[in-house]
């Protein structure tokens, strides 16, 4: 299913989609800001990666895209829990420069949030960030998430341990922001 949001749709990820996500997952820049990590990818890794993957009921993945720009950016939900009603913000990431700041994540994640709370009937979405990613730390708390704690020095990069920030965001948390800003009104 593609979801619609405002500025970008969501939609599932398509063979000719590796090559950019791999350019993204192999951007030091953006690998400096993220939570988790990876070795370099080959294109014969990506490849693999994309042999083996399926969205299913425990994870989905999504190509983020606008009308203009076509491909955009990546995110997701991954660890779905059913019994429980929850799950893990799947690594939101925007490539390139240009495109940051024009609002792409913000409406990427009320789309994704709006999808978990009234399709998948979740209630909580966790997530992450590093102490130092303002862009991140600003995103999020735009569409809701509340800081739930710190996992001291959790993170190594480049040569230096730092602290990692435990998020979380309730269906009850995203509807107040909603209406709050008239945010699907506007
Ligand atoms: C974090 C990221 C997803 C944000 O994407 P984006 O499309 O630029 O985000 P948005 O435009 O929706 O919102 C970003 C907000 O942070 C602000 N911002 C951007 N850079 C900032 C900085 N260095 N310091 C403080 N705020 C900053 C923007 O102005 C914007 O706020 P505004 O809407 O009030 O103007 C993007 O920078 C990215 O992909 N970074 C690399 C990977 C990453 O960090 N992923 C998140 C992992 S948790």
């Amino acid at each position: 299913m593609i979801l619609k949001g405002k500025l970008v749709t969501l939609r599932p990820v398509e063979l000719e989609d590796i090559e950019f996500i791999r350019e993204m997952v192999n951007d030091p820049w953006m690998e400096s800001l993220i939570t988790g990590w990876a070795f370099p990818i080959s294109k014969k890794d990506q490849q693999e990666w994309y042999a083996q993957f399926h969205n299913s009921d425990k994870q989905l993945r999504y190509i983020i895209e606008t009308e203009v720009d076509g491909a955009v950016g990546f995110t997701g939900l991954r660890n779905i829990d059913w019994k429980n009603g929850n799950a893990e913000g799947g690594g939101m990431r925007v490539a390139r420069k240009e495109n940051m700041s024009r609002g792409i994540a913000t409406d990427a994640y009320m789309t994704l949030l709006r999808y978990a709370f009234y399709e998948l009937r979740l209630n909580r979405v966790g997530d992450s960030v590093l102490d130092y990613n303002a862009a991140s730390i600003k995103m999020t708390s735009k569409v809701g998430f509340k800081q739930e704690g710190v996992e001291r020095e959790s993170i190594y990069k480049n040569g230096q341990y730092y602290d990692k920030i435990l998020l979380g965001i309730l269906k009850s948390d995203y509807d107040k922001i909603v209406e709050e800003t008239n945010y699907w009104d506007v």
